[in-house]
């Protein structure tokens, strides 16, 4: 059954048609969720209602949209398990049905050639489905600690007009470093940013983009109850007084948003707590 409670978002049960864990302790759950894919634009996320079969309350989770498949209803998210409520989600198998909401909250603009795109560990999963929006020319720099860890499959990067350069910290695949250091490199030819992983990663690039005066969007996170703008609870510092994540965000013009709060982090990174 689907409820419709606003013109762009939808409140709908959505069978699960696909799990896959990626890597140990990393899940990319697919849905046929059409009433959502179709309004879906990256850097968007939807709220994750807990399997009515737990018989727990608990409130939804917010999850970026790796990716969708218009053409198919699909729609796909991909979490690190963490937390009662992403430990709960992940049991699910195909053909459960979960409540999702969305598309929620603003998404990136589009890359324009030249793009650098910057994904720290699990800030990988918005990225796949910004990637995945556009064939101009544009880099992927995709940063982990280590090769285990580095989660998201090959193949979901093999995309026309996009480079990836790979790095982890140990050195264990691709380069070794941080994907901040290595952004530092392609900042100063790239047309512009867009960035999602923790907290540090944003703050570094969002100086690393203003000092050459060159436009960088990051995706962040607060807690989230509500999902809607509705609560506040998940209100950041910006130049223009305190947004809210889920509504005015997740997605933020680097320069405006406060990203020396401790709490704020990329949607991705609460691993459905
Ligand atoms: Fe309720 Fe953002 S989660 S206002």
């Amino acid at each position: 059954m689907k409820t419709l409670i606003k013109q762009d978002y939808s409140l709908e049960n959505c069978p699960v048609t696909e799990k896959l864990f990626t890597a140990t302790g990393f899940c990319r759950l697919t849905f046929y969720a059409p009433s959502v894919t179709t309004e879906a634009q990256p850097g968007q996320f939807v709220m994750v209602h807990m399997p009515a079969s737990s018989g727990r309350y608990m409130l939804p989770r917010p999850y970026s949209i790796c990716s969708v498949d218009r053409e198919n209803g699909q729609l796909v998210i991909f979490f690190e398990v963490g937390g009662r409520g992403g430990e709960l989600i992940s049991t699910v198998e195909p053909g459960t049905t979960l409540r999702l909401l969305g598309p929620l909250g603003r998404g990136f603009p589009k890359p324009q050639a030249g793009s650098l795109l910057v994904a720290g560990g699990m800030g990988i999963a918005p990225l796949v489905f910004l990637a995945k929006s556009t064939t101009v020319p544009r880099t992927l720099i995709y940063g982990s600690r280590t090769a285990a860890r580095m989660a998201c499959p090959r193949e979901d990067l093999d995309l026309p007009g996009l480079t990836v350069v790979e790095v982890t910290e140990d050195g264990s695949r691709g380069e070794r470093g941080t994907a901040c250091e290595i952004a530092e490199r392609y900042i100063p030819s790239s047309s512009a940013v867009f960035a999602c992983g923790p907290r540090q990663l944003l703050a570094a690039l969002a100086e690393a983009a203003a000092e050459r005066d060159i436009a960088a969007w990051v995706s962040v996170e607060e807690r989230m109850a509500c999902g809607i703008g509705a609560c506040l609870g998940c209100a950041v510092r910006t130049d223009q007084g305190y947004m809210r994540v889920c509504k005015d965000g997740p997605v933020f013009p680097a320069g405006e948003v406060n990203l020396q709060d401790e709490h704020t982090e990329c949607l991705c990174q609460s691993g459905g707590n």
